[in-house]
Order: C-alpha cells, then sequence, then structure tokens
C-alpha cells in the first residue's frame, strides 16, 4: 500500500475592488462590475438591498433579463405600518421584471425587541455585528440571500450574487452560496467581487 500524499497546489486569482470609502457614491461602478462579473460567470440570480426602491430600480435596469430579487426593509422598520418603498421605484422594478420580497429581517428579526424592551442582545444581532465587522454590506448580503431563499426567491443549490450598501445605495458584492435560516450555517461566502476598504459604524444597528 502506498502512503505518499499528493499534495496539490490549486487555486484561481480574480479581481476584487475595494472602494475607498463606504457610501452611495460606489453604486454605479459596483453594479457595472456585477454586470460584467455575471456575464463572465453565468450566474443568473441576483438578490439585492433597497429601502427607497431608488438601487433597487437600478439593478432592475442593469441587470435587466435575470433574476433580481429586491429586498426591501420590513414594514415598520421607520414607522409602525408603513415600509420605505417609493411607488415610482416599485412600478419601475416591477415594470423590468424583478421581483420585491418585504419580510422580517432574518439577522435581528423579534430578538431586536428583547433588546429594546429588556436590554439583553441576542445571537440573531450578535452573528450581525460580527459579520459588520467587513462593512455593513457584508452583514446586509448575508441577511437578504437568507430572506431571499426562505421566500423561495432564488434556489440554495447554485451560487448567487448578493449585493448591499451601508445605509443607502450598494458598496458590496459578494458571491454567496445560499441557505435557508434553518440552516444557516451552511451558507458561503465563496467570493468577495467588491466591498469597501474603510468605513464607519453605522448606527442603524442600534436602532
Ligand atoms: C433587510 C435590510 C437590512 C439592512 N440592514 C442594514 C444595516 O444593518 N446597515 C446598513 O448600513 N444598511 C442596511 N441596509 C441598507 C442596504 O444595505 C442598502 O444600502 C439600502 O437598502 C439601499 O437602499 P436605497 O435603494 O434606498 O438606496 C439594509 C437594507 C435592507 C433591505
Amino acid at each position: 500500500m502506498n502512503n505518499i500524499r499528493c499534495h496539490r497546489m490549486a487555486f484561481i486569482e480574480k479581481k476584487v475592488v475595494y472602494f475607498d470609502e463606504a457610501g452611495k457614491q460606489n453604486t454605479d461602478t459596483l453594479l457595472k462590475l456585477v454586470k460584467d462579473y455575471l456575464a463572465r460567470e453565468g450566474i443568473k440570480d441576483i438578490v439585492i438591498a433597497s429601502t427607497s426602491g431608488e438601487t433597487g430600480a437600478k439593478a432592475s435596469k442593469t441587470l435587466k433579463g435575470l433574476n433580481v430579487v429586491v429586498v426591501t426593509h420590513s414594514s415598520g422598520f421607520h414607522e409602525p405600518g408603513e415600509n420605505e418603498l417609493q411607488e415610482e421605484h416599485r412600478k419601475t422594478i416591477l415594470a423590468n421584471g424583478a421581483r420585491i420580497f418585504t419580510g422580517t429581517h432574518a439577522l435581528s428579526s423579534a430578538e431586536r425587541a428583547v433588546r429594546k424592551d429588556f436590554g439583553t442582545i441576542q445571537p440573531l444581532e450578535l452573528i450581525a455585528n460580527v459579520l459588520r465587522l467587513m462593512g455593513e454590506g457584508t452583514k446586509v448580503c448575508v441577511e437578504i440571500t437568507m430572506m431571499a431563499a426562505d421566500a423561495g426567491l432564488i434556489p440554495v443549490d447554485k451560487d448567487v450574487i448578493a449585493i448591499a450598501g451601508t445605509g443607502r445605495g450598494a458598496d458590496t458584492a459578494l458571491r454567496i452560496s445560499p441557505a435557508h435560516a434553518a440552516s444557516f450555517f451552511k451558507m458561503r461566502i465563496e467570493e468577495i467581487i467588491a466591498k469597501p476598504r474603510k468605513f464607519q459604524e453605522n448606527l442603524q444597528k442600534r436602532r
């Protein structure tokens, strides 16, 4: 019997774009990068965070013809009973054949009420804050991928591209192997397409 192990080095080299700063100003460049990436890699499923609908509407135009899923803030995030998605952008997103999902935020959920009412942070918000070490966009990409997977709007057996930003717009794009919330730890962030290098603490997480 031959016990000699063969160690082969196998890797690929790819371009990653690091924005100087986080923020909305990176949106158009990011969407162009994603469009080129999708054409090269043959990925057809995209999940993107959009609060007002502006970024979702832009993505629905740039990435028309692909499965674009726009995930909004939950209703009541800002004001009870209200959603921040603007009608004009909702119409554009749907007219471009993209889909919209609104639901409970996967990385805060009712645990946010426990923190606000009892002052105790719970595991989901802790996970969210660890992901924020990579930037707000990374946390949101992971969260909306889970939300879209649980809504049945993206496949869980194929890679997707998740796009998100810091407060507004888009500055982060990740290639993710998705998972449902109930099997969250099976999710894999496979590649970074772009993210900001410098970013501030975002007070949104303390709401
Ligand atoms: C479900 C959800 C959760 C979000 N969480 C955060 C967050 O924790 N931190 C943050 O900076 N932005 C957060 N965002 C903002 C997004 O990353 C993105 O920048 C924004 O939705 C784009 O909105 P716009 O179309 O109005 O520009 C979140 C958005 C959504 C839809």
